[in-house]
């Protein structure tokens, strides 16, 4: 059996316990896609917990029926606890109408103790986002990092309360260390690398996820400069950033690829339910997240691997002479099509 099979068996059958006796009441959590799958199971889990949580969706209507199974199954009904704002992460103009509404939410009440930047898309057909980007790329990498980034900016300017570091969670996934990037400084030298993955061309259609694990890998690189940037001027930590990794959940994000083919329909779901866990399991690691303490900023968050396999298993996309050189290079990209889009950033 793979040694990734063996770890998701253990992954499902050993799950993440809830931090002990955590508690939030009081405190302000954003969960973005929330509408479904470990979305609305993290926004339960911190409503549970008692937090004032605001929840995200492309639709009011689901957004504000997934308010009410969260306030139903936490037994919360009436009590004005969780609250709903629009996002489509199709376009950056609605990143940064979702920052200025909660900035200027009374739900929020000056700011945010834990942001969890969750919702992603896997996508089996290429379809280009109104930004001109291909649209794994743009929701899980481009518009994601934005909004981290905003976020950032305000959540150290502003915090709830003075005596704790809020936290800022990515949602990325194991998938980062799978693609092959000895070729991405010659794509850079091209067209530059989000371009060449972004072009209609370049779709890898024989890949199950195509550009999902690319879209991961690029927005963990991202990441990494978001937790340099946490930093404040005197070298303090103002924000506690980490990435984190549900492991296999069998949610809706596989939709996509289950309608692929006849074959698909049937093997995705056996596949996920063999090896994936609940969506209450794998959003446990999302309040792990939201719980780390300044020694553990910029740790990737997840269960699959023990540190010195994920050392290892990581090294190639994140650690080594060229992997170095690539984030750079990314990251050189990211900032000048989101600082394009966003002079103000
Ligand atoms: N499931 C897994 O095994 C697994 C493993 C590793 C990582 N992850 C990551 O976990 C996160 C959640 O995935 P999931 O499995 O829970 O999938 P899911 O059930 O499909 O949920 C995805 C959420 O993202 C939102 N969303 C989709 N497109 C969006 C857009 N353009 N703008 C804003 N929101 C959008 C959706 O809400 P609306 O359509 O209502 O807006 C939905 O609530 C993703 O980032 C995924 O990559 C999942």
């Amino acid at each position: 059996m793979s040694p990734l099979i063996l770890r998701r068996l253990r992954d499902k059958f050993w799950p993440e316990p809830l931090p002990p006796d955590k508690s939030f009441e009081g405190k302000t959590v954003l969960v973005t896609g929330a509408t479904s799958g470990l979305g609305l199971a993290a926004a339960l889990h911190f409503a549970t917990l008692g937090a004032n949580v605001i929840v995200t969706s492309k639709s009011l209507t689901r957004g504000n029926a997934a308010r009410d199974a969260v306030e139903k199954r936490a037994n919360i009904v009436g009590q004005g606890k969780i609250h709903v704002l629009e996002l489509d992460m199709n376009r950056y103009s609605s990143c940064l109408a979702l920052v200025d509404h909660l900035k200027a939410s009374p739900a929020t009440r000056g700011g945010l103790d834990v942001a969890v930047l969750n919702a992603g898309i896997i996508n089996a057909e290429y379809v280009q986002s109104p930004e001109g980007w291909e649209q794994t790329i743009q929701v899980n990498t481009l518009s994601t990092t934005l909004l981290g980034l905003l976020l950032l900016r305000w959540m150290k300017e502003h915090r709830p309360d003075a005596s704790r570091k809020p936290h800022l969670v990515f949602v990325t996934s194991r998938d980062h260390i799978d693609p092959d990037i000895h070729d991405w400084p010659r794509w850079a030298a091209d067209d530059g690398i989000l371009r060449h993955c972004s072009d209609q061309k370049n779709w890898p259609s024989h890949q199950i996820e195509p550009n999902y694990a690319i879209s991961k890998l690029l927005v963990t690189y991202a990441v990494e400069e978001i937790c340099n940037m946490a930093m404040g001027a005197d070298g303090s930590m103002d924000v506690i950033v980490n990435p984190v990794c549900p492991g296999l959940v069998f949610t809706s994000i596989g939709r996509a690829i289950a309608e692929r083919s006849i074959f698909m329909r049937f093997a995705v779901p056996i596949y996920c339910s063999i090896l994936g866990k609940s969506a209450d399991y794998g959003a446990r690691f999302y309040v792990t997240a939201a719980c780390t303490s300044t020694t553990d900023h910029g740790k990737y968050i997840q269960s699959l691997f023990g540190e010195d396999e994920y050392r290892i298993a990581a090294f190639s996309n994140l650690k080594s002479g060229n992997a170095l050189k690539v984030k750079a290079l990314v990251w050189n990209e990211i900032i000048t099509e989101l600082k394009r889009a966003v002079p103000t950033l």
